[in-house]
């Protein structure tokens, strides 16, 4: 399903070149399970971009069901994203304005799914995640795990064949995590 064929990343800033990816080489198949784990700066967050189709290489090619996500237009890679990925971020990137339960709703109103079945899904996943009383809360007014647990909720609510999920556990403790 994920193939990665010697795939580098470098950031341009200014004149300074950041190298974040050199020749990485991957296979994810479906249904595997793969934890990545390496030191701060080594580059987890930016493969997992690329994965997500979020990001495109410097270098090397990167397949997702033999789609190379350089090759996609903006559409295309939006169509893949909203279909295929699910994103738990670091930093949760959830929409500051919307409350819990909007922002699970918005991947699935991206897919047009019908306005009671995205909020009752919305609703069903953050109460798996512990927020069932917390559906109206904006970010602003929630904590820092509770946010990452939004951000899970929103990453599950289309089903998604690929969850990447980027130190999911890093604001909650032993028992939520
Ligand atoms: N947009 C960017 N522009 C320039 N350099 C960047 C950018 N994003 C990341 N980097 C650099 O690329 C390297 C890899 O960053 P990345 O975020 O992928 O690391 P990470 O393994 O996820 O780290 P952490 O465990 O701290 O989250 C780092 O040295 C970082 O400073
Ligand atoms: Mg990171």
């Amino acid at each position: 399903m994920i193939k990665l064929e010697n795939v580098s990343r470098i950031y341009q800033m200014g004149k300074t070149l950041v190298p974040a990816l050199r020749g990485l080489s991957l296979e994810i198949a479906d249904g595997e399970f793969v934890a990545i784990m390496g030191p701060s700066g080594s580059g987890k967050s930016t493969l997992m971009h690329l994965i997500g189709a979020l990001d495109t290489p410097t270098q090397g090619q990167v397949l997702l069901d033999g789609i190379d996500i350089a090759q996609q237009n903006s559409n295309q890679l939006a169509e893949l994203r909203g279909k295929k990925v699910g994103f738990v971020f670091q930093t949760f990137n959830l929409v500051p304005t919307l409350s819990a339960l909007k922002n699970v709703e918005l991947p699935m109103i991206f897919q047009k799914i019908p306005r009671k079945e995205r909020y009752e899904k919305a609703r069903r996943l953050l109460e798996q995640v512990g927020l069932g009383d917390r559906l109206h809360h904006k970010p602003s007014e929630l904590s820092g795990g509770e946010c990452q647990r939004v951000a899970i909720a929103r990453a599950l609510a289309n089903d998604p064949e690929i969850l990447l999920a980027d130190e999911p556990t890093g604001n909650l403790d032993a028992e939520s995590g």
